[in-house]
């Protein structure tokens, strides 16, 4: 499950320490645009201290290194290759292949898309070996191409390309950050667009976001109570010759049946 996934700054300790005890299915420790130039040796030393102490639990553990066409990227990539319980690779600004990333460390990727040849070179990079997920940097995708952040950052083309995309290739789409901490309820219009658009979670940024990501990119009651109806009904139609019946007043065939599966399966995914 990736229905969360928490940045915290790389260069700081009570942060990375604090995100142990929250409730994000995933973190991301950012060596990238959190931490100043001047921090990022520290950064890497205090993640490698700190990696083996902490009890990460059932979290996946990323890190987000600087963008591959810096001279900071092949350092990132030594102290990933030292993690062996590191689960994988952010990779910002990506716009080409990433296979060779994947060949050097042997770790699982994830893509962002932050400019324009990024998300001209999306089928690309989604393809290349490694990549589980693909994520979408909205405020430098705004810088590159000299438009707003709130505009980009709920852009439906950009969006819906990566879903696309990702799901053509059995790929996970995690959607952007949203920088206002104030406005949950922005942040949680924007997660429930995602989730419409296919996107299996959300990128967030501080603890209060994280619970409102978890429960919307989770299978909701009715709709698993849906799921469990439909799949019930239609096994018993199918048993006895019949593909299309109705459910709640509504027509299920084939397709409703499948997305019941996918609903229920998701439920059982999290029980587990
Ligand atoms: N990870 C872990 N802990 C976090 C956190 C994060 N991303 N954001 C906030 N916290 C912790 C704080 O340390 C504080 O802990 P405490 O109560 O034990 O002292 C608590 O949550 C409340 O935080 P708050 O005081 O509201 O915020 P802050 O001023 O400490 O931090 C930000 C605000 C924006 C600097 C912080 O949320 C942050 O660094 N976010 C991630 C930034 C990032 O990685 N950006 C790169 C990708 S866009
Ligand atoms: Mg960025």
């Amino acid at each position: 499950m990736r229905r969360s996934q928490l940045y915290v700054p790389a260069n700081n300790e009570q942060k990375i320490r604090k995100s142990v005890t929250l409730d994000a299915d995933e973190i991301i420790l950012d060596l990238e645009d959190a931490v100043p130039q001047a921090e990022k040796q520290k950064a890497r030393d205090l993640v490698k201290s700190l990696f083996h102490e902490l009890d990460w639990g059932k979290k996946a553990i990323w890190i987000r290194a600087n963008p591959p066409t810096t001279n900071h990227f092949l350092k990132d990539l030594e102290l990933v290759s030292s993690l062996d319980a590191l689960y994988g690779v952010v990779i910002p600004k990506a716009e080409e292949s990433v296979t060779w990333v994947n060949e050097l460390c042997e770790k699982s990727l994830m893509p962002l898309i932050e400019t324009p040849r990024g998300l001209l070179s999306l089928e690309k990079l989604v393809r290349s070996e490694g990549v589980v997920a693909v994520g979408y940097g909205a405020a430098d995708f705004a810088l590159f191409v000299g438009g707003s952040v709130t505009q980009y950052s709920s852009n439906v083309y950009i969006k819906s390309a990566l879903v696309i995309t990702a799901s053509a290739y059995g790929v996970d789409a995690v959607d952007n950050v949203f920088f206002d901490l104030s406005d949950i309820e922005g942040f949680v219009r924007q997660a429930q667009e995602a989730r419409a658009l296919g996107f299996v979670g959300k990128q967030v940024i501080h603890p209060t976001q994280i619970p409102h990501a978890n429960r919307i990119f989770s299978p909701t009651e009715e709709e698993v109570s849906w799921a469990k109806s439909v799949i019930q009904a239609y096994e018993e139609a199918e048993s006895k010759g019949k593909g299309a019946l109705k459910v709640q007043d509504k027509l299920v065939d084939a397709v409703h049946y499948r997305i019941a599966r996918r609903i229920l399966d998701a439920y059982e995914r999290l029980e587990k």
